[in-house]
């Protein structure tokens, strides 16, 4: 299926329907600072820094800050409703470094060797991010020097493995809950 296709699906829509009202929710702000967790991304300003599958932004605003104005974050998401609600919110806070992108990141459209962090938060596994074809995509898009910087809901454990696996990464580190690779 296409972006367009995809990003309309109904199964996805559904199922992300709670999932909006649980991304944005007073308890996961109180359980966890995304702050907090970004730094263990490492990411510095000025970097140009793709987050994929944004949803509500719970990890947009931090990252913004955190580049600079110097930086550029892709916040990017397959379904129009978390893009327009990403975009309405950079708006509305007046952040002129991020670009918010309706796409399928299994084929992002950005130039190869363009991203200095990739940040996959939240995001895999999923079905409509397989790893055997969200890793290829992430390691062309990465600098030669880049980072795939990696958070996981807690049954996902067996992911930083696979990741290995794939031989396009090698493991760096785990800082915050974020588990850290650089690109092979
Ligand atoms: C569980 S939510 C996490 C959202 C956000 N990272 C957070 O932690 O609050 C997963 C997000 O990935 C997006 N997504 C799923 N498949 C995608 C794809 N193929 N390309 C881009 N985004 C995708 C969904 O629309 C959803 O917003």
């Amino acid at each position: 299926m296409n972006t367009e296709g995809l990003g309309n699906s109904k199964i996805l829509n559904l199922l992300f329907k709670p999932a909006g009202v649980m991304m944005e929710s007073k308890l996961r702000q109180w359980l966890m600072n995304p702050m907090k967790t970004l730094r263990g991304a490492g990411i510095q300003p000025g970097q140009t820094v793709l987050e994929v599958g944004c949803g509500t932004g719970f990890f947009t605003m931090p990252a913004a800050q955190l580049i600079g104005d110097q930086g550029c974050l892709v916040a990017m998401d397959i379904l129009s409703k978390y893009t327009e609600r990403v975009s309405k919110k950079a708006q509305a806070a007046d952040l002129k470094n991020v670009r918010v992108i309706k796409r399928d990141a299994l084929d992002t459209g950005l130039d190869t060797a363009s991203i200095d962090t990739v940040l996959l938060f939240g995001v895999i596994p999923f079905p409509s991010l397989p790893l055997n074809r969200l890793l290829p995509e992430m390691h062309r898009v990465i600098k030669q020097e880049g980072r795939l910087a990696v958070w996981l809901f807690p049954v996902s454990g067996w992911v930083p493995k696979s990741i290995v696996q794939s031989g396009l990464f090698t493991y760096v580190s785990k800082r915050n809950g974020v588990y850290n690779y650089s690109r092979c």
